[in-house]
């Protein structure tokens, strides 16, 4: 949103598509693709202070409220709670959005988590920092190659990961995030289904290993979480003995293998919190570390090892695209109502109806149904 911001250059892979338009998604060849992040600069203490003015008052007058994920600025995340708003995983965002009374959403995040909060609230205003603001695993899952890999499943069901675009969402039977995915997959292949899973292939591969679910992936991955080294994290484990290892499921397979808790990034909070250690090693973004420093003092939470600080920022274990989110973009828009999403009306009640299932499994299994019965009730078994 402003002139001085720093452009970052980012990688991220791209699914081969072959010459029948179709991803040549049971090889997993994946081309390497450019995209750019841009990110804010920081402001002083007193630019920090005044723009935090601006925004309360702002958020009143506009009848506005803050959205924001964990991975976002430490001061988008404490305005948000502050000001009514919330701070929370992909899954919590899109339901606070939709069950609040305000017009107006500010969602500090990746596109993906505006589109879905205009899908849940057509009739709310959605503003965003900065709409540049991606993910690699939307970038790498076009949706017309996404359909024509759906076209030669036609007996699995579609089950997409949240990071995905409204087109994407459109074409799926359910939406999942990592808080809900395991439940959901593992209810379906109760239910006898087979799973069509995008576009994070680590996630799938970690679903299908605890649910034993029958899958075929789409080799998508996140530029941050793909970068974590299980050798390197086995070295840190023995410097660290009584350490803990939390780690977000986009992460590869071995590093998996080396968690004590494996979870979305409120389940990464919550082990934070209940498990029995003072270290932590942490292998997700790291702008969790704000939330998991301020809500437990006296624990010590270590980054988890990538390959190293490298010339892109695919290795600093930050995501450019979280990073476009700042304080000045937040007043910006606000004040002047750009950087609205907008979403293909058309494409509107296809894409809620696989996110409305999520929500509505979700929300009956915490008000403890069993899961099983829950297909069949969603009209999706
Ligand atoms: P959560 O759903 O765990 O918040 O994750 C969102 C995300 O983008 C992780 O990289
Ligand atoms: Fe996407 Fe990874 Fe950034 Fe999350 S951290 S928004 S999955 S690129």
């Amino acid at each position: 949103m402003t002139d001085t911001a720093a452009i970052r250059s980012v990688e991220y892979e791209q699914p081969l598509v072959d010459a029948a338009g179709a991803a040549g998604a049971t090889g997993g060849a994946c081309a390497t693709r450019q995209a750019w992040a841009r990110v804010p600069p920081e402001p002083s203490a007193a630019e920090r202070a005044a723009l935090k003015d601006r925004v309360r008052r702002l958020l009143k007058e506009k009848d506005a409220v803050m959205v924001s994920h964990y991975y976002v600025h430490p001061d988008l995340q404490d305005l948000a709670e502050e000001t009514g708003g919330i701070v929370s995983d992909s899954l919590e965002m899109a339901r606070f959005g939709r069950d609040h009374t305000a017009r107006t959403l500010v969602v500090s995040g990746v596109r993906f988590m505006g589109e879905t909060a205009k899908i849940l609230s057509p009739g709310k205003t959605v503003l965003m920092p900065d709409l540049d603001a991606s993910c690699s695993l939307d970038l790498g899952c076009p949706s017309a190659a996404f359909s024509a890999f759906c076209d030669r499943y036609p007996d699995h069901t579609v089950v997409v990961y949240a990071n995905t675009s409204a087109a994407v969402k459109a074409r799926a039977d359910w939406v999942v995030t990592s808080s809900c995915a395991l439940d959901i997959v593992r209810a379906l292949k109760d239910a006898g289904h087979r799973i069509l899973w995008a576009p994070d292939r680590h996630l799938g591969a970690y679903i299908e290993q605890q649910t034993g679910a029958e899958m075929v992936f789409w080799p998508g991955a996140c530029i941050v979480h793909d970068e974590f080294k299980a050798l390197e994290l086995a070295l840190l484990k023995q410097a660290h003995p009584g350490a803990k290892v939390l780690v977000h499921p986009e992460s590869p397979a071995d590093v998996v293998d080396l968690a004590d808790a494996v979870g979305s990034t409120s389940a990464i909070l919550k082990a934070a919190r209940e498990l029995d250690a003072r270290e932590f090693i942490v292998a997700t973004d790291s702008g969790m570390m704000h939330k998991l420093r301020a809500l437990n003092p006296g624990k010590t939470f270590i980054a988890a090892p990538t390959a190293g600080e490298g010339a892109t920022c695919k290795s600093c274990t930050h995501c450019p695209w979280m990073a476009m989110n700042g304080l000045a973009g937040v007043a910006q828009v606000l004040e002047t109502g750009a950087n609205a999403i907008q979403v293909d009306p058309a494409l509107i009640a296809r894409a809620r109806r696989p996110i409305d299932r999520m929500l509505d499994f979700t929300a009956a299994l915490r008000g403890g149904s069993a899961p099983g019965a829950l297909l069949a009730h969603l009209g999706a078994a």
